[in-house]
């Protein structure tokens, strides 16, 4: 018997170390410890050993148990460590999914367009801004001209929110970019060129040309001797780059309660040439932008002075012109996440690169 239980400590010894991998080592725990393991059995034989051997083969039997045991125990945590080992130097080969191998992502196309946008106007000294999509009414409409009660309020639909702290009216959904017009006066003063490109909410009637939150780019410029003629260059600048050189632009007279004289900029309709058609209403000529030279009073609220100073300020809203841009004609396909129809836009034509557009020559503004 004893020699019995020496051989197995030699045997097992030598196969617990040269275990390669945790499964082989937890098949040998079990050859040993298992029901109809070898410790077991050795167990059963106890009996049939003479008496005056059993005070030496029991504390015998005892320490290799208890050595095999704690043998296996290093032996695992042997193995786990060389695993973590490895795990931090090997390098992962990653198979290519089926999917990734098809098909390639790329930017949403108002993204594209907005990113155009900033570009043709950082060339041109303008800096980004950004204002709350939360607001109060004293900057999306007070500090424009527009007070409370009056009816060009009637050109925004509103989406007011009641809140704890702020009397009924107070607080709104910003419905324009404008919101950022008197913030970047206060902030940053004269001279200024700045610019924003963000999203607005308005209480639509939702239909092919109206959604209820939309993208809006706004521009203000002010300095000393600032005029509608560089309304008119930025106007065409901006147009012609995005539309194509070929592009008709004209400006009429438009009312906005913060603007003097106030200007909406048209774009010759794509989709018919100008002869008239279901997009532009049968007139030729879509909207595109809202315009015009900042009025003395909201320069005053931005304090700077109307005397030294004046300002114009311009925008348009990216998903619309991204229509006539790819000729689109439901707006709401833009946020609906259909994957297929933004696809379908992405391929329809290639958005002109920034790179190609001419730099403007000298100092234009
Ligand atoms: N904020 C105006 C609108 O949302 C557009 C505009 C911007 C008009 C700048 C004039 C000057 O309709």
């Amino acid at each position: 018997m004893e020699q019995k239980l020496s051989q197995i400590q030699k045997d097992y010894l030598k196969k617990i170390q040269s275990a390669p991998n945790l499964k082989v080592l937890d098949e040998i725990f079990l050859e040993l410890f298992g029901k109809n393991g070898v410790v077991n059995k050795l167990s059963e034989e106890f009996p049939k050993v003479p008496k005056e051997e059993r005070p030496k083969v029991g504390p015998l039997f005892n320490r290799i148990k208890k050595e095999l045991e704690a043998v296996i125990a290093d032996k695992r945590t042997a193995i786990r460590e060389e695993g973590y080992k490895k795990l931090e130097t090997e390098k992962f080969v990653l198979q290519p999914g089926r999917l990734q191998a098809k098909r390639q992502g790329h930017l949403h196309p108002v993204t594209k367009l907005e990113q155009e946008t900033i570009e043709l106007f950082k060339r041109l000294g303008f800096q980004q801004f950004s204002a709350p999509h939360i607001d109060t009414d004293e900057y999306n409409f007070e500090l424009l001209n527009i007070p409370k009660g009056h009816p060009a309020r009637d050109l925004w639909d509103t989406l007011y929110i009641d809140y704890p702290g702020y009397a009924p009216g107070k607080l709104l959904l910003r419905t324009h970019t404008s919101n950022a017009q008197v913030r970047s006066m206060r902030e940053f003063g004269t001279p200024l060129r700045m610019m924003i490109i963000d999203r607005c909410f308005r209480y639509e009637n939702l239909d092919a040309r109206h959604e209820h939150t939309l993208e809006q780019f706004e521009i203000v410029y002010v300095d000393k001797g600032v005029s509608m003629a560089n309304l008119q260059y930025l106007s065409e600048y901006f147009l012609k780059a995005v539309l194509g050189k070929n592009t008709k632009v004209r400006m009429r007279p438009k009312y906005y309660p913060f603007v003097e004289p106030g200007a909406g900029v048209d774009g010759q309709c794509l989709f018919c040439e100008g002869k008239g058609c279901k997009v532009c209403g049968w007139t030729g000529w879509l909207e595109l932008a809202g315009a015009g030279m900042i009025h003395p009073q909201v320069l005053k609220n931005g304090g700077i002075d109307p005397n030294e100073y004046s300002g114009i300020a311009w925008g348009f809203g990216p998903e619309r012109m991204a229509m006539l841009k790819y000729g689109i004609e439901d707006i709401r396909i833009f946020k609906s996440g259909n994957l297929k129809a933004l696809n379908k836009i992405h391929e329809r034509k290639k958005p002109i690169s920034p790179a190609k557009i001419a730099e403007p020559e000298g100092d234009v503004l």
